[in-house]
């Protein structure tokens, strides 16, 4: 063995106890670092012929990047919707790096029985049948493109085609419809040869909606003339947290053929609260269903959820037979049954902040989250030098500076406060105009960071 390897194999345990204190020195400042700063190219380091040990590396890592290592899961990163861990769940992830267990198999450990637990949690959770199939992936991206490879297998077996099997060329074309998807379906629709031309935007409601008009996807489903095809679902847009009517949505299976994919990536918590479970009524009804663990599940990325109803079909697209892998049983190991052949444990922090906290822990969360978003709402509403853009359904503030500046101006102003180290926003578009989204997802967040937020937001409007 390596000398090096062998002398850090014997030392192991102090090397951790080095880490442990790496990562707790960051946890401590968690608070006080800037929770996103600008890329800084730098020039890459030399492989070296021989390595410095783990514990010379550690130092290396931490003088080169350990101060600039940005507090993206700290309580004022309100871009993207990006949730923080849990300290429960940085545990399991933790133990899930110790395990380093492949989770493909049964035949070999009992780490699929962990994901299946979790699985049956996160069903409690968001109130899901018990029918519905579910499966780790790596985020709600790769649970879309999973969705929708259902779907498409579902589409081509209504006009006798086998997709997995026979390839799309073996098929009409598809057709997808739905409202203002998030930009991950249409990267779905890429990378499933579908393509992005398949999809067919139906027209939001009016006003400041962004949820899909009913009416003009009846339109556009009567045109297909009966032709079997995917309609996507939103619950819970990007920009102003907008849910389509997914009750309204499923009942037109009853008149056409389609496969109702939600995507629910972060939308799905509504269901973790009474006061917003009327969201996502009619969530239960999807054939897949997308949800995000890192989001508003607060455990680390990179994790999230595909469900869906039609294992079978889930079984035709994913499995991958090989002699090496052993013999097909029941119950279907997550080979067969993901995207992905070699999983990490990743349900293993799911499972670790589920059973800690609780249904009452998220409820907490979600409500605090939505209760942090209407004040931070109210403060924009009520200022001369911000817009309030759409009102606040949930977790997302989308607004814009007074004046109604361009994107450039936007830009600017999103980079001068990213650069006062207090607050991180992203930009967005909303009806084409130049806007700014705050997104509160994570259980750090309190109403002190509201105050220190506000402060670096007026700070920054002058240059
Ligand atoms: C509604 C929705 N779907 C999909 C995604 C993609 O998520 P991920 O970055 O986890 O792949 C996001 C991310 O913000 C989202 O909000």
């Amino acid at each position: 063995m390596n000398k090096q390897l062998s002398q850090d194999a014997q030392d192991l345990p102090r090397l951790l106890a080095l880490t442990l204190h790496a990562a707790t020195d960051y946890l401590a400042t968690i608070d006080t670092r800037p929770p996103a700063t600008d890329f800084v190219a730098e020039e890459p380091l030399e492989l070296p012929e021989a390595g410095t040990g783990a514990e010379a590396t550690l130092d290396l890592f931490l003088a080169r990047y350990g101060a600039a290592m940005p507090a993206s899961n700290g309580p004022r990163f309100w871009g993207f919707v990006t949730g923080g861990a849990t300290p429960a769940a940085l545990m399991g992830d933790w133990l899930t790096s110790t395990y380093d267990l492949n989770l493909s198999s049964a035949a070999n450990s009992i780490a699929p029985n962990i994901e299946m637990e979790a699985i049956h949690l996160l069903h409690k959770l968001f109130d899901l049948p018990a029918a519905f199939s579910g499966v780790f992936v790596t985020g709600a991206t790769m649970a879309n493109v999973a969705g929708l490879a259902l779907g498409r297998e579902w589409v081509g077996r209504q006009q006798g085609v086998s997709i997995a099997e026979a390839g799309l060329s073996a098929a009409p074309r598809i057709a997808v419809i739905g409202g203002a998807a998030h930009s991950s379906i249409h990267k779905a629709l890429a990378m499933l040869g579908l393509g992005r031309a398949s999809y067919h935007c139906a027209a939001t409601l009016p006003g400041d909606r962004e949820a899909v008009d009913l009416l003009d996807l009846r339109r556009r489903l009567d045109a297909l003339a009966g032709a079997p095809c995917i309609v996507v679902a939103n619950a819970g847009t990007v920009n102003t947290v907008d849910f389509d009517d997914l009750q309204a949505i499923a009942a037109l299976k009853e008149t056409y053929p389609f496969w109702l994919h939600v995507d629910a990536a972060f939308g799905a918590f509504a269901a973790c609260a009474p006061a917003y479970r009327h969201l996502v009524a009619g969530m239960e009804q999807a054939d897949s269903l997308t949800i995000d663990a890192h989001k508003w599940l607060n455990t680390p990325y990179d994790a999230a959820m595909v469900f869906t109803r039609h294992r079978e079909l889930q079984y035709a697209v994913f499995q991958n037979n090989a002699a090496y892998l052993g013999e097909i049983r029941e119950p279907i190991d997550f080979v067969h049954l993901a995207p992905e052949n070699s999983r990490r444990l990743r349900a293993l922090p799911v499972w670790f902040t589920l059973l800690a906290y609780g249904r009452s822990g998220y409820q907490a969360i979600v409500e605090q989250n939505c209760a942090q978003a209407q004040r931070f709402a109210g403060r924009v509403a009520a200022s001369a030098d911000f817009v309030l853009l759409a009102p606040v359904r949930m977790n997302v503030v989308c607004f814009t500076l007074a004046g109604r500046p361009g994107a450039a101006a936007v830009a600017a102003y999103l980079a001068r406060l990213r650069d006062n180290g207090s607050v991180f926003l992203t930009p967005t578009l909303l009806h084409g105009a130049p806007a700014i989204r705050a997104a509160f997802s994570n259980w750090r967040t309190t109403d002190a960071d509201l105050e220190i937020a506000w402060t670096a937001l007026q700070a920054s409007l002058t240059a």
